[in-house]
């Protein structure tokens, strides 16, 4: 029987490949920059199975280009760049990469918040410069960690490891989000439970957002909500860019109504060159690199080529993000 035909949006993992293409008549693309539009529609005409990315929009255009496509493997936990409802009324599975990422991403949200609260980056900018010519007592003041009060704006997996890192650093740890956790959990993880997502804003010393991006959480955290913030706040998003709007962001940075930022996300990314956060040295500002370690994006990429392998058998994937449609049948 001739194998199911699949398109690999990009290069990764050689064990990942090697696993699909052991199951399928592989198609990798090379390119470091992802498949332009019209070269994607073209490439899924006669595909059974996608495994994308988050640079890949994957919407109703997408599957009426491809009808015989019977699965998406995206490898990122995020899946905001696919149609699942569509994906879903059409009998395609979507599949993602949740878990093996989490601790990584939590690993460097903490860098974001030690980084900007103690001005890691300008700091190296500065010495680069030219402009360390000696020590001085008032020179690039930071905020201390330790001892300060975090303010975890989604508390699911990711926030839940910040939170536990967080622990190290003796931070009172706050949480906000649609859904409150465990009593026993808040105990054992040192939370404190905060129902106005402006109560928390105004309490937190720093500011890390982990909710999905959804229609709610669009442009969640705005001018009002930097309003509640600290002066001295730092503000740190690795969830998605547009959860956050950046025009705000920029005003309150800008303004010093927060002290820093810490972005791994942006809207759009990449960020374009003449964004005016560029020019602000209080914000650093990373290329949506927060799952990027050799291990986690090994597992991400084996993940996804089980989801894929799974999803062409008709079978359930290991992370399915809509079960129903192989439990309708
Ligand atoms: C990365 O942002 C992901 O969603 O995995």
């Amino acid at each position: 029987m001739a194998k199911p035909k699949v398109f690999v949006a990009r290069r990764m993992a050689q064990e990942a490949l090697d696993m699909i293409a052991q199951a399928a008549e592989m198609e990798l693309w090379e390119d470091e920059l992802p498949p332009p539009r019209d070269v994607l529609l073209q490439k899924v005409r006669d595909i059974d199975g996608l495994l994308s990315l988050l640079t890949d929009k994957v919407d109703a255009e997408l599957m009426d280009a491809a009808p015989k496509l019977r699965v998406v493997s995206n490898m990122a936990v995020g899946f905001d760049n696919i149609d699942v409802p569509e994906a879903t009324r059409r009998g395609i599975i979507v599949g993602n990469t949740p878990g093996v990422l989490t601790e990584t991403t939590a690993d460097f949200a903490f860098a974001l918040i030690m980084a900007a609260g103690r001005r890691v980056a300008e700091g190296d900018r500065w010495t680069r410069n030219g402009k360390w010519k000696t020590w001085g007592p008032m020179i690039l003041l930071g905020h201390d960690i330790h001892h300060a009060t975090l303010g975890i704006v989604g508390c699911g997996r990711i926030g839940l490891e910040v939170a536990k890192r967080a622990r190290g650093f003796d931070m009172k740890v706050l949480y906000y989000d649609t859904v409150r956790r465990k009593p026993e959990e808040e105990r054992e993880f040192g939370l404190e439970y905060v129902p106005n997502l402006h109560d928390l804003l105004s309490r937190a010393d720093f500011i890390t957002v982990h909710v999905p991006l959804m229609p709610e959480t669009r442009h969640l955290i705005s001018t009002a909500e930097f309003a509640a913030m600290k002066p001295t706040a730092v503000f740190v998003n690795t969830s998605r860019g547009p959860v956050v709007d950046q025009k705000a962001l920029y005003q309150a940075l800008k303004s010093g109504q927060i002290f820093a930022a810490g972005l791994d996300v942006t809207d759009p990314e990449p960020i374009p060159m003449d964004d005016p956060l560029l020019t602000l040295e209080n914000v650093i500002i990373a290329p949506h690199i927060a799952s990027a370690s050799v291990a986690t994006r090994t597992k991400m990429a084996l993940m996804a080529a089980a989801n894929l392998i799974a999803g062409l058998k008709g079978e359930m994937p290991p992370n399915c993000v809509n079960p129903e449609v192989l439990k309708k049948g």
